[in-house]
């Protein structure tokens, strides 16, 4: 009945295909949302019952996904949510969107895809096509998953079922790019495969570009954050030798800026955060040791973008220091904990990293961010968002601008505070007070 993909053909074409997302995360939600929208539908499976809750009831926990949208797709029946596995079997398309993290020692910690495929393997059917979004090492799609998925089954990949890597490139809280108009790359195992996956994401995002495998789709997307991950090192080390030196790093990268060509603008600030750039470098490195490759540029960036955290730290004991006072029994106030600007997760944040290293050091912390208002520093540590008040502010010893969130009035800021350090240069076109703030 199927000859290479031609009934899961017909069925994406005239949108009727139905599809599973696994994981419905800030990568997963999105997408589930935008097919959704495409008229197909669309089941979110997730392991967290509160997110499965949330979705059933209409309500957005992702900033990048409007209430409107989900709630339209919800009420039109294109999208509901589940913790149930067993749908899996009557869906044509799945898309993998779950969690991959390193273990203690820095390797990759596929176990979450693992058993989002043992699931997917136990309910393969013929026709299905199976793409995995989940950043992994090159060589995880076309190795171990696809051998997950045809160890027990005489299924052929290519001929019977679809298995593809497709990368997802979102940057949340980017209001210019999103999931629609994100170039989706796409390496199938197969020609047939990649085709398949192809034809799907054109129904929803407005380009693909195929690529030879799998492989060369994981490579593309953690090659992306590398890229990322050495170039802010790069100018954090910049920031480094600018401060020994007494130079303003920020007015020599605006002006490097200026170049038409040959250089691109990235700036320093107090490390590297959020669910992609700590992390995927660290798959490269860890599968080029397989071919016996170290991969020194990239662990250097990893172990430079890691220092920025200490360098704040000396910043403003340095401050405080000048004052005749040290950290112990200081009062800082961090402006914002979330890894980069408006959206609210905290993973790797380095914020969380300062905060954590100056109350170690004997400082009474304090933080205010409008996206987070808790933070979980370890089991029995948690601190709150504080009311940001004038009174708050001049009671301070210092306020550290460690996430620049565009919401926030730092003219404001800094006319009620004593000093501000600011490691995101978020102060340097104010009015007034810059006698008061020492950018780092
Ligand atoms: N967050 C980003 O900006 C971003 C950008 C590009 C790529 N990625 C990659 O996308 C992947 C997902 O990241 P995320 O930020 O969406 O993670 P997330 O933690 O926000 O979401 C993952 C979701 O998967 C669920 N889950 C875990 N195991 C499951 C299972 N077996 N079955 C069903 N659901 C399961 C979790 O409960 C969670 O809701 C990662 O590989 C990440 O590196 C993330």
């Amino acid at each position: 009945m199927y000859h290479n993909g031609y009934e899961i053909k017909q069925k994406i074409l005239s949108h009727t295909a139905d599809v599973a997302i696994l994981g419905l995360g800030y990568v997963g939600l999105p997408i589930a949302v935008e097919v959704a929208r495409q008229g197909f539908r669309v089941t979110g499976i997730d392991v967290d019952a509160s997110k499965v809750a949330m979705i059933n009831k209409k309500l957005s926990y992702i900033p990048d996904v409007l209430g409107a949208d989900l709630r339209e797709v919800v009420k039109n029946k294109k999208f509901l949510a589940t913790e149930d596995t067993s749908v899996l079997s009557s869906c044509d398309v799945i898309i993998i969107c779950v969690p991959t993290p390193l273990t203690k020692t820095q390797e990759p910690d596929l176990s979450f895809v693992i058993n989002a495929v043992k699931h997917c393997a136990s309910h393969l059917r013929r026709g299905q096509l199976i793409t995995l979004e989940s950043t992994t090492y090159p060589g995880a799609t076309a190795g171990e998953i696809l051998n997950l998925l045809q160890k027990n089954s005489d299924l052929q990949v290519g001929d019977d079922f679809f298995l593809a890597f497709s990368p997802e490139r979102v940057d949340p809280g980017n209001v210019t790019y999103n999931t629609k108009n994100i170039t989706k790359v796409v390496g199938g195992i197969t020609s047939q495969c990649t085709e398949l996956a192809s034809l799907f994401y054109k129904e929803i995002v407005d380009y693909t570009i195929m690529v030879s495998s799998p492989t060369a789709a994981e490579m593309t997307k953690v090659f992306e954050n590398v890229y990322r991950s050495v170039n802010i090192a790069l100018v954090n080390e910049l920031m480094f030798i600018c401060d020994q030196m007494g130079l303003d790093v920020w007015e020599i990268i605006d002006a490097a800026g200026t170049k038409p060509f040959g250089i691109q603008t990235f700036y320093p600030g107090p490390g590297v955060g959020g669910h992609c750039i700590p992390i995927d470098p660290h798959f490269l490195s860890w599968k080029a040791k397989e071919f016996g490759y170290s991969t020194r540029l990239i662990e250097i960036a990893a172990q430079i973008n890691i220092e920025a955290v200490e360098y704040v730290v000396r910043k403003l004991e340095r401050m405080l220091g000048e004052k005749n006072q040290s950290l112990r029994g200081a009062k800082i106030l961090l402006m914002g904990v979330a890894y980069k600007r408006d959206i609210g997760d905290c993973r790797e944040s380095p914020a969380i990293n300062i905060m954590s290293r100056i109350i170690s050091l004997g400082a009474d912390v304090l933080y205010f961010d409008p996206y987070v208002p808790e933070v979980r520093l370890s089991s029995d540590l948690s601190v709150s968002c504080c009311t940001l008040t004038s009174r708050v502010l001049s009671s301070v010893d210092c306020v550290l601008v460690t996430t620049d969130h565009s919401c926030i009035n730092y003219q404001w800021i800094v006319d009620q505070a004593q000093v501000v350090i600011d490691t995101r240069n978020v102060t340097r076109s104010l009015q007034k007070g810059q006698e008061k703030v020492i950018l780092i």
